[in-house]
């Protein structure tokens, strides 16, 4: 089988030397290609700007924004048989680049953002994916409702839902805690435990 997936945070430039991030490191994205490649699948990771060594014999495409997270997506999606949208992709962006480096001069500065596309949304509707669709949640609260909401709007087979309050786990740390939801099934809750043996549990589940 050959797996995509997306690791990582998108950029969103606000001038030369500045943009809007998040905390996401890739570590949750890249133990996934890890895990996916010791199942003996193939891996394309569509990885957003970290600072990890991708796996073995990864086909990696690099990427800065969540455009061009899309565009990559977009291009390479349909050789696959299923796809794990880890990425942690900027849901706004600055609606303009300046050109120059913003110089300080009044004491607010408002910037302007605009919606960026949704990925993991447009699989279905937009990419015309029909294979394993495998959607992640990074929530702070209500984490139920919310992933189950993202499970039926956005077409997934898989929910993978991440309670991002938890100290210690989640965002940028070698632990985490999920709960896998699946289109029609009960819910698998996985964890605490090292994302390497999260991403094999969730890889295993997935093509079971
Ligand atoms: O990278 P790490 O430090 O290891 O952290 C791992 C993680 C916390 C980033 C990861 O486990 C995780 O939860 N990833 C999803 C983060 C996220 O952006 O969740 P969300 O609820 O905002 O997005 C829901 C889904 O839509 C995700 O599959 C996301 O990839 C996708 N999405 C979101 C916005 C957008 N514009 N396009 C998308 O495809």
């Amino acid at each position: 089988m050959k797996v995509l997936i997306t690791a990582g945070p998108t950029r969103e430039p606000i001038d030369p030397v500045r943009y809007l991030t998040n905390r996401s490191s890739g570590k949750m994205g890249y133990a996934l290609a890890g895990a996916a490649l010791a199942a003996g699948h193939e891996v394309i990771l569509i990885s957003g700007p970290v600072s990890l060594t991708p796996p073995g014999d990864t086909d990696i495409l690099r990427v800065e924004t969540a455009e061009e997270m899309f565009e990559a997506v977009a291009s390479r999606i349909l050789e696959a048989d299923a796809a794990i949208l880890c990425a942690a992709v900027a849901d706004y962006r600055p609606a303009e680049m300046a050109a120059e480096k913003i110089k300080k001069s009044d004491d607010e500065l408002t910037l302007t953002l605009v919606k960026t596309p949704d990925i993991l949304d447009s699989c279905r509707t937009e990419f015309g994916f029909d294979g394993i669709l495998v959607g992640f949640a990074a929530e702070t609260e209500n984490v139920e409702s919310n992933a189950l909401d993202k499970l039926r709007r956005k077409g997934c087979d898989f929910l993978v839902a991440n309670d991002v309050s938890l100290p210690g786990l989640g965002f940028d740390s070698d632990d985490n805690a999920v709960v896998i939801y699946a289109k029609g099934g009960s819910p698998e809750s996985i964890g605490p435990a090292s994302k390497s043996d999260i991403a094999a549990e969730i890889v295993a589940r997935i093509f079971a």
